[in-house]
């Protein structure tokens, strides 16, 4: 682990879920794609299992595979969830699942494998009349603030409108069924408990977790002073070829 890594990991230790969500987004993905109650779903980059739960809700008699590439998050994924036989956790490459699943999940993580690239991996891993609910960071208006435009052309140079989202989906060979607009209490669920979490560590002990507090405060505080102008799209979209 580098020293970098080690700082992350200081912050974001058992930290509830590591970008926004709540409960009522799975449960609207789950009824826009008819996803049925025996449904086998994969949360795929599931960080620490913030939406396992609920994803569980939403097809009780079914299965829930969660994986992520971080050993520490599925480690703390394991310690909420590791009696429970209808969910299996692993750490793997999220490029990597084969399925069937009827659902895949993938809250705030499509990015790292790009839009297109990634749901053209994951089609042969939807069973018959399966869906793909992901959520991306997604500009709202056009008039962008030069400080929120700045903040994410350094994080996120591809971030792209909601026409932009639909025009990569259908370019991966989908259409979109349905799509919301992540709530700012879906957002304080990320937020609040990490702004606690670098409040308590502030001052950094030393420059790698300085720059990693400084890092998490300047993003929170981004949201908040330009949160009507940007945000994360929930788009629930399946193969265009059934
Ligand atoms: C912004 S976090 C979202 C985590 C979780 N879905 C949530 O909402 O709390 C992005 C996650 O993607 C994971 N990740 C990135 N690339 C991955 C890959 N190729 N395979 C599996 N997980 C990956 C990271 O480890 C991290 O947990």
């Amino acid at each position: 682990m580098t020293a970098d890594w080690e700082a992350f990991f200081t912050l974001h230790r058992d930290l509830p879920r590591e970008g926004p969500g709540e409960p009522s987004d799975v449960a609207w993905a789950a009824a826009t794609a008819a996803t049925p109650a025996t449904a086998r779903i994969c949360d795929a980059a599931c960080g620490p299992g913030a939406d396992l739960a609920a994803l569980h809700a939403a097809a009780p008699q079914g299965h829930v595979t969660a994986l992520d590439k971080h050993p520490q998050f599925v480690d703390q994924a394991r310690a909420l969830h590791r009696q429970d036989p209808a969910m299996t956790l692993h750490v793997g490459d999220m490029a990597e699942i084969t399925g069937p699943y009827d659902l895949i999940w993938c809250a705030g993580a499509l990015y790292f494998l790009g839009i297109a690239d990634g749901l053209k991996t994951w089609r042969s891993a939807l069973a018959p009349g399966g869906a793909v609910a992901f959520s991306e960071p997604c500009w709202f208006t056009d008039d962008r603030a030069q400080e929120a435009a700045d903040f994410w052309a350094g994080e996120y140079p591809a971030m792209t409108d909601a026409a932009g989202i639909d025009a990569q989906v259908r370019a991966a060979g989908y259409r979109t069924l349905g799509t919301r607009k992540l709530s700012d209490s879906a957002w304080e669920a990320y937020y609040g408990p990490l702004e606690r979490r670098v409040a308590s560590l502030s001052p950094g002990d030393t420059p790698q977790m300085q720059q990693v507090l400084d890092d998490a405060r300047r993003e929170a505080q981004i949201w908040r002073t330009y949160r009507d102008s940007f945000g994360y799209l929930l788009s629930v979209v399946v193969p265009d070829d059934v």
